[in-house]
């Protein structure tokens, strides 16, 4: 397959390529996202062929405004509507309950032809998208061009990051080619993600409310509407053998580059000297510090991460330090790790994970 890389004046073109079945790269403001028409399950099949992604890894339904959420969810808690209002477009990602099917729908679908009811399943969003679960994340998107597109489709778009399954997301339209050439139909080229690491998840079906991935929207900016949230455990520590997070994807070795990763914590001069007292051979070891510590690790490869208390800009250039450090070849990779305030939180969990919780304190 010829994978075609669009500009932002093919818009069009992107939605009839979702609208009749195919796969598109589709920026957004935190990662490109790999999408299809939420509601044919067929195509949202070929998104986990393209990825290599497991079946039971549940995809989030993207949106142009918020006033679709009624025709794929029910149950909608008040506090949804609050969400939407103060951070859509944006960022955030909601758990809510899927709607169910009418029993007019349910009938027709097991009088049509055989398969209809087990392709469809019994609720509104097909089951492949929602792994099976009564729950389905609604996202709308901060990109005008993703809006753009999804409005153009006229049905909600299935995507998961643009990756290769555990891998780095991608966060510009090349990373996303280097990954999906010859295994998608297109990519539109919406620019650089301004977000840089994937949105917030919440949970909005159990009590209290539970932030299941943190992303571009920081813990302390949902506490304000959401006083009562609770941590998922997998946000913060590795899962257990048998143990299940909320976000199945959580459980995934994620956003890891080829090369082991060691996570350096600490004050940012300890974790920089930890990190200095620990390099051994520049031919194999690369560094992702911050900007202030580069010239620390002369001969070596070093990716800047940004100012030591910028996580804002540490998280729009993490995924990029991570690819450049496996087009660079290096067999271990230190990096410098924030404390996890504001977007530190999405940056250390992103990091956290690309090391297989190999995380040390200087
Ligand atoms: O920023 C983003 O959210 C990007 C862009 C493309 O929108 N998308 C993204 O999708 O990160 P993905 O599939 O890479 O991550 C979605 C996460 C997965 O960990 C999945 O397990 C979880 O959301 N998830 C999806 N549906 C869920 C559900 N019903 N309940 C709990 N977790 C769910
Ligand atoms: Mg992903």
């Amino acid at each position: 397959m010829n994978t075609q890389l669009l500009n932002p004046n093919e818009i069009e073109t992107a939605a009839a390529i979702i609208k009749s079945g195919g796969l598109v790269g589709i920026p957004t403001e935190t990662v490109y996202g790999l999408g299809a028409n939420g509601l044919n399950p067929l195509a949202v099949r070929s998104i986990f062929q393209a990825k290599g992604r497991p079946q039971d890894n549940p995809l989030i339904l993207h949106i142009p405004d918020a006033s679709w959420l009624e025709t794929y969810c029910e149950d909608i808690p008040e506090s949804a509507w609050r969400l939407a209002r103060r951070f859509w477009p944006g960022p955030l990602t909601m758990i809510l309950r899927c709607k169910e099917r009418s029993p007019e729908e349910l009938e027709a679908l097991k009088n049509g032809p055989v398969c209809s009811l087990t392709h469809f399943g019994s609720r509104i969003i097909p089951d492949v998208v929602t792994a099976g679960l009564d729950t389905v994340g609604m996202r709308c998107p901060a990109h005008s061009m993703c809006r753009d597109i999804i409005a153009a489709a006229g049905v909600p778009v299935a995507a998961p990051s643009g990756n290769t399954s555990g891998r780095p997301s991608p966060t510009t339209a090349q990373h996303m080619l280097d990954d999906m050439d010859g295994k998608i139909d297109a990519i539109l080229d919406g620019g650089d993600c301004q977000v840089g690491v994937e949105s917030t998840i919440v949970d909005l079906t159990c009590r209290p409310p539970r932030l299941l991935r943190p992303g571009g929207i920081p813990l302390e900016e949902l506490l304000d509407l959401l006083p009562d949230i609770e941590l998922d455990p997998a946000v913060v520590r590795q899962m257990a053998e048998g143990e299940k997070p909320r976000a199945p994807g959580m459980k995934y070795r994620h956003y890891a580059p080829r090369a082991p990763v060691t996570v350096v914590k600490g004050p940012p001069v300890r974790s920089a000297e930890y990190i200095l007292d620990h390099l051994t051979d520049s031919s194999w070891e690369g560094v992702i510090c911050f900007n202030e510590f580069a010239h620390w690790y002369p001969g070596y490869l070093v990716e800047q991460l940004g100012g030591a208390v910028d996580t804002w800009e540490q998280a729009r250039r993490l995924f990029r330090a991570l690819r450049a450090m496996d087009e660079a070849g290096v067999k271990h990779i230190w990096a410098q790790c924030p404390d996890d305030t504001g977007m530190g939180l999405a940056v250390v969990n992103r990091l956290s994970k690309a090391s297989g919780f190999h995380i040390v304190d200087a």
